[in-house]
């Protein structure tokens, strides 16, 4: 997609599964409304109906009901819809726009463990999204109470989850290198720390990039 005139400022969060983003993305969205900024919260897979509708297939289900190929593609249907009816209509008009999940996910999840897809994920990636955030905050912490507090939450979404902690590991791995790899993008953020004090962190890294 043509990028977006980028008005806005666009943030993502990332992370193993039960490292605490969405929390995490809440605190910054009430954070920044208070300082007066008008802010859209979503999410990926999902953000828009019909993304939330693909989002269903994804984390539903058997782990095994995808091909690494073809959950490649449904993500990127997912994370294109989300693009185009939520994030850049709201960039346009210079509002900050904070997702839970976006692309690092996929070059993790789908480029960097399941299978060997790194380059064609970057391919679709540039072809159907062309969109980086301003800044991408990275939750790391060791998957063993993540996964615990993931599988607390109870529900039908654990579709990844079911992956092991193995997996959540070559996750930790991918993460990290993913933000050695994109410093001036990403921050590393040690999620293993009152909720209360990671949230100063990040707000003290987003007001650098507000403007
Ligand atoms: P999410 O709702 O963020 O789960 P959680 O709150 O447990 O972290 O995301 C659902 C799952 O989808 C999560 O296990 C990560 C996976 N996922 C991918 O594999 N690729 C992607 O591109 C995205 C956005 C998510």
């Amino acid at each position: 997609m043509a990028a977006a005139p980028a008005a806005g400022l666009f943030l993502s969060f990332e992370g193993i599964d039960g490292a605490g983003k969405s929390t995490q993305a809440r605190r910054l969205a009430d954070h920044l409304r208070c300082l007066g900024r008008s802010v859209v919260l979503t999410r990926e897979p999902g953000g828009s109906p019909g993304a939330e509708e693909i989002r269903r297939l994804l984390v539903e289900g058997a782990p095994g009901r995808w091909s690494a190929e073809t959950e490649l593609l449904l993500f990127t249907a997912a994370r294109r819809d989300h693009l185009e009816r939520t994030i850049a209509p709201a960039l346009a008009e210079g509002r900050v726009v904070i997702t839970d999940r976006f692309a690092d996910s996929t070059r993790v999840y789908q480029g960097a463990v399941r299978g060997d897809l790194r380059a064609l994920t970057d391919r679709l990636h540039a072809e159907m999204i062309g969109l980086e955030p301003r800044l991408t905050f990275i939750l790391d912490m060791e998957p063993g109470p993540a996964l615990r507090r993931g599988r607390a939450r109870g529900g039908t979404e654990d579709r990844f989850e079911e992956m092991g902690q193995e997996f959540q590991t070559s996750l930790r791995a991918g993460f990290r290198a993913l933000a050695a790899g994109f410093p001036d993008r990403c921050r590393l953020i040690d999620a293993a720390r009152p909720a209360e004090a990671i949230a100063a962190e990040i707000a003290a890294m987003a007001a650098e990039v507000l403007g």
